[in-house]
């Protein structure tokens, strides 16, 4: 398992991220090399199925500024209600701020159903850069190693990101009768990890 790799050997491998308090995952990274093209392709599987799920995609919605309504809570995908626009602040400063509905709530204020998701982060679209929803597998997949479009980031830097990002945690634990991403956020990091590792490989490669 992945997963069971121990403490000390994270500490010598990467300390930074090893070292992080507050760190939600453990990011244990394969050995460089064994990780084959056709099980990094098998973790991008699962990762797609990730990030095309309804719990990502609603907030990474490219150009267009709505964010979106869409799975089984909502019945047919629609763009956001109220007339709701995240403009080019994408936290929705030219016109009604995300926060006024998505309060920032320290311990989360989820359960209603058809209540706005609280998180303790300021609610707001993801870059323009990251545009998923409605994407192909391998459209996403060029976006995500393209460090021109992922700002910047390594494979390792993604999935620190995953730990840290508490806007994303949501999505596991969604509340209000909402369906989870699937996976687990710990199972996610390390598709990401063994995706990394085997050279971010895409589809279409
Ligand atoms: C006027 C209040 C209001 C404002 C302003 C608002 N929202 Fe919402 N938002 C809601 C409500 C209410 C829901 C839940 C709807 C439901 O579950 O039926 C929601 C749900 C969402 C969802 C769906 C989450 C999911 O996948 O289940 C996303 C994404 C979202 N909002 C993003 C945003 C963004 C980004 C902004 C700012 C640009 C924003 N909202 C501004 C009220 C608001
Ligand atoms: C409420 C909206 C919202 C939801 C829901 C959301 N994200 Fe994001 N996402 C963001 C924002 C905002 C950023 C930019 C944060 C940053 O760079 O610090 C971001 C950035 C990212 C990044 C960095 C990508 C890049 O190219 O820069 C990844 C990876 C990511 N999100 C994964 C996910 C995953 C996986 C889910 C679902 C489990 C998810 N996000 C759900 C808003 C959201």
């Amino acid at each position: 398992m992945r997963g069971c790799i121990g403490a000390s050997a994270l500490i010598v491998a990467l300390p930074f991220f090893a070292m992080a308090a507050e760190d939600a995952v453990v990011i244990a990274p394969p050995p460089e090399g064994s990780v084959s093209v056709a099980e990094g392709l098998a973790a991008w599987g699962r990762i797609y199925e990730v990030a095309s799920h309804p719990r990502c995609a609603n907030c990474h919605v490219g150009a267009s500024e709505r964010p979106m309504w869409s799975g089984p809570s909502y019945g047919q995908t629609r763009v956001h209600g109220m007339n709701v626009m995240a403009g080019d602040s994408r936290i929705g400063a030219e016109t009604i701020p995300c926060r006024t509905c998505h309060v920032t709530n320290e311990t989360g204020g989820n359960a209603m159903p058809h209540g706005a998701p609280q998180v303790a982060a300021a609610w707001r679209l993801a870059p323009v850069e990251a545009d998923w929803f409605g994407k192909s597998s391998d459209e996403i997949c060029a976006q995500l190693r393209d460090p021109a479009r992922n700002d910047g980031r390594t494979f390792l830097e993604i999935a620190d990101h995953l730990g840290h990002d508490v806007i994303l945690h949501w999505a596991w634990s969604p509340g209000g009768g909402r369906e989870p991403a699937p996976y687990s956020l710990q199972e996610h990091t390390n598709d990401v990890l063994a995706w990394g590792v085997a050279g971010m490989p895409c589809p279409s490669d």
